[in-house]
Parts: structure tokens; sequence; C-alpha cells
């Protein structure tokens, strides 16, 4: 099915230098060639010296390039390489390498493919924090990224000297989920604004009370994860810090009114609005000034009606039916004629009822069980599925029911 993992099918030429991070491009080139991606990596003589290449060629089952001058079936495997990648990562990225991709120079299997290739390049950078400072690396990684790398940041943190700094290089995780973003760029949603909220609200008591619920923000996440994997421009509306996701503006709000303030604000340039987040109905009717006292007995907690996000947002949208409205609605009993009465009432274009009374699905779990009800009242019923499954599933019917309407 076509924008589905961005990764499968697709060839990843990974160079590897000589940092102590070396290691971790084990775990890179393991979670892509899992994800079916076709993993060609390239090491530079000093990274040899860290990690073996049969290492990676166990783990990517394709060989591996460590020498320039030793042809593959009379082919100049670099070249191969560099003319097949659909992306480029240098993960870990030397300073040495990095001052080396930035002259253009190409003495090496790394360096020589980066300096041949056409695709896009991902470095991740990885260095003790006196190397990362220097003006001259600052300098080189300025001038590749405005000739269009993109850079995973490195952190800071545990350096290999002992010393704790800037220089770490970023967690495989995060380089993989840069590399998602990057060959999504041509997926079934390229052009695509999609704006995404998710977690629950939190309606404060006090300074440091709050009034929520059980949502953990997950399904929001795979939403917006699929949708830029598909090469849609996603906004995130999170009361949650889930582990950040690349390549997405993210939107931090707390309480339902910010959540609203923040739609409202994007509704103009929204194609597509997904309302995943759980909106609390109510909310206190008073913020107590200052912490409530223990000593001063049980207060009595007023709630008031909270904000409704969806039907502002409706109302926002007048006639126009732009952006395409999706909503959740969470229930414990009688899915299918709640989400009818909901489907009925809310007048969006499609209602995914999740059914968070079942084992194993819904608030805080990888899994959910959903059923779709689109316009003209006909549902797609699907079975307990991840939530990145689930997402994908609810894009397919946001393409095939957009361009209808
Ligand atoms: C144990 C050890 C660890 C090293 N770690 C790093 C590192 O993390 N980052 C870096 O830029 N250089 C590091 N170096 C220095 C590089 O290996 C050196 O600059 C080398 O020339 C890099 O070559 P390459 O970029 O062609 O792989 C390390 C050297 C040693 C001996």
């Amino acid at each position: 099915m076509p924008g589905r993992n961005p990764v499968e099918g697709r060839h990843i030429a990974l160079g590897v230098t000589g940092s102590i991070a070396a290691y971790k491009a084990a775990a890179i080139a393991s979670a892509l060639a899992q994800e079916g991606g076709l993993v060609d990596v390239l090491m530079t003589p000093q990274a040899t010296q860290f990690v073996a290449p049969l290492t990676f060629e166990a783990l990517t089952h394709r060989p591996v390039v460590t020498d320039m001058f030793r042809l593959s079936n009379s082919e100049i495997s670099h070249v191969v390489v560099s003319h097949s990648a659909d992306v480029l990562v240098v993960a870990p990225a030397t300073a040495h390498t990095i001052a080396k991709l930035a002259l253009g120079l190409a003495d090496d299997p790394v360096s020589a493919t980066a300096l041949s290739t056409r695709a896009p390049g991902l470095l991740a950078p990885a260095m003790e924090t006196g190397m990362w400072q220097n003006p001259a690396t600052q300098a080189h990684i300025q001038t590749l990224r405005d000739r269009g790398w993109l850079v995973a940041d490195p952190v800071s943190g545990h350096l290999a000297s002992g010393a704790t700094g800037e220089g770490r290089m970023a967690e495989p995780e995060q380089v993989v989920d840069i590399v998602h973003q990057m060959l999504g760029r041509s997926g079934d949603l390229a052009g695509r604004h999609i704006v995404v909220t998710a977690g629950g609200t939190r309606e404060p008591i006090d300074p440091v009370r709050y009034l929520s619920n059980r949502s953990s923000g997950k399904m929001g996440h795979a939403i917006a994860e699929a949708a830029r994997d598909r090469g849609a421009a996603v906004t995130l509306i999170a009361t949650v810090a889930l582990p950040p996701l690349a390549g997405m503006e993210v939107v931090a709000v707390e309480r339902a009114e910010e959540m609203r303030d923040a739609v409202l604000h994007l509704l103009n340039r929204a194609d597509v609005l997904v309302l995943a987040a759980a909106v609390a109905d109510f909310r206190p009717a008073q913020l107590a000034d200052q912490k409530l006292k223990r000593r001063d007995g049980v207060p009595e907690l007023v709630l008031s009606t909270n904000v409704n996000v969806l039907e502002e947002a409706k109302a926002q949208r007048g006639a126009a039916r732009k952006p395409f409205i999706v909503g959740f609605a969470a229930e414990t009993e009688n899915l299918l004629g709640n989400a009818r009465e909901k489907f009925a009432k809310w007048g969006i274009d499609l209602v995914v009822a999740n059914d968070v009374a079942l084992e194993g699905s819904g608030f805080g779990s990888d899994l959910n069980k959903v059923t779709m009800l689109r316009i003209g009242g006909d549902m797609v019923d699907l079975p307990l599925l991840p939530k990145i499954e689930v997402a994908h599933r609810l894009l397919d019917e946001v393409i095939a029911l957009g361009s209808k309407v």
C-alpha cells in the first residue's frame, strides 16, 4: 500500500566514521533494515577501528564499502551507492569528516559518496565538547546546513572521555525518526497541512493541582508521526511531552482554553484537523491563587462546563468545510450507539470511536481498537491494532473522503 512506512524498499546510504559512537550506527542500521530499508554501509578506515564491517554486513545483509580502491563486480562501490541512495546518513560524523564534507574532499568511501550523491543528507555529529564548540567545526556545520544538510544536533551528556558536556551523538531512535521525515517528503500527503491535538487537558485547581484524565497522547502522536511520514506539514498541539518527533511544529498547551486558542489560530491554514486530545468536559469554576491547605479543611470543588474545541472549530470553518475535521469519541459502553449519536450531533467529516474499556486498547496502550464512522453513515470497523497502524488507516480514510468533499 503506498505511503506507509517511508523506509520500506528505499535505499539508505549509512556513512560511519571514526568515533567511539560508531557502535550506535549498528542500532541505526539494524532499525532501518528491520523496517525494510536497503541499507548500504560505507566506512572510513578509522571507523573500522571501532566496529568491524562484519557487524554491519550481518545486520544489513548487504556488502559494506570500506575500501574505495577495491571494486565489487568490476563496479566502483561508492559510486553505485551514491547513485542508488534515497538518503545519505553520516552517523556518527566526526569533526574530521564534517570538515572534509564542508570542503568537498573525497578520499574515503564516506566523503566520496557524499560528494557524488544527489540524495539529501543527514549528519549526526559525535565528538568531545572542545571539538564540537571549536569555531572551525561550527563554521563547517553551518556551511553544510546552508547546503541543505539536516543535522541531528548532538546533546549534552556523558562523553567517552569521561567528561560531561555537549557533543554526545543524538540517540539512534532520533536519527531514524529524522530519516523517516526525509524519506516521507514525497508521500501521498505532501503539500497538505495537518493539525493534530493530543493528550488530556489539565484544568488547574490551584498552582500545584489539576483535574485531568487518562489520555496518554500516544494516539495523537501516532497520527502526527504517520502524517509526517507521508509528507504532510504537521502541527502537533499537545499537553504531554512524549519523545519529540522530528520535522513538525509542536505547540505545548495545558488547559482546554489554550488548546482551543491554538486550534482556532491554525484553522485557516489547516487542510485537516484531527482532534485526538481528550479535552476535559468540566473545569474548576475558580482557580485558587495559592495552594489549598489541608489545615483549612476539605475544599468544595465547584465545576463549570469547559470550552468545546470541536464545536468552536466547526463553527469557525463555516460552510467552507475546510479543514476536514476528524473527531475522537472515547467510550466505555455502547461504543457504536454513542458514536453514532456524536456523529449526528457534531456534524463533522469523520468520527473515530475508541473502545477505551477493551483490555489492551485505548489510554496509555500502544494498541487501539477503533471504529470509524463517515459521512453517509457507513462505518469501518478495525481490529485491535498498533496505534501507528490505526493512524495510517485513519489517514487513508481522510485521503479517500477528503477528495470527495
Ligand atoms: C578512541 C578514540 C575516540 C575518538 N572519538 C572521536 C569522536 O567521537 N569524534 C571525533 O570527531 N573524533 C574522534 N576521534 C578522532 C578521530 O578518530 C580522528 O579524527 C580520525 O581521523 C577521524 O577519521 P574519519 O573522520 O575519517 O573517520 C577519536 C579517536 C580515538 C582514538
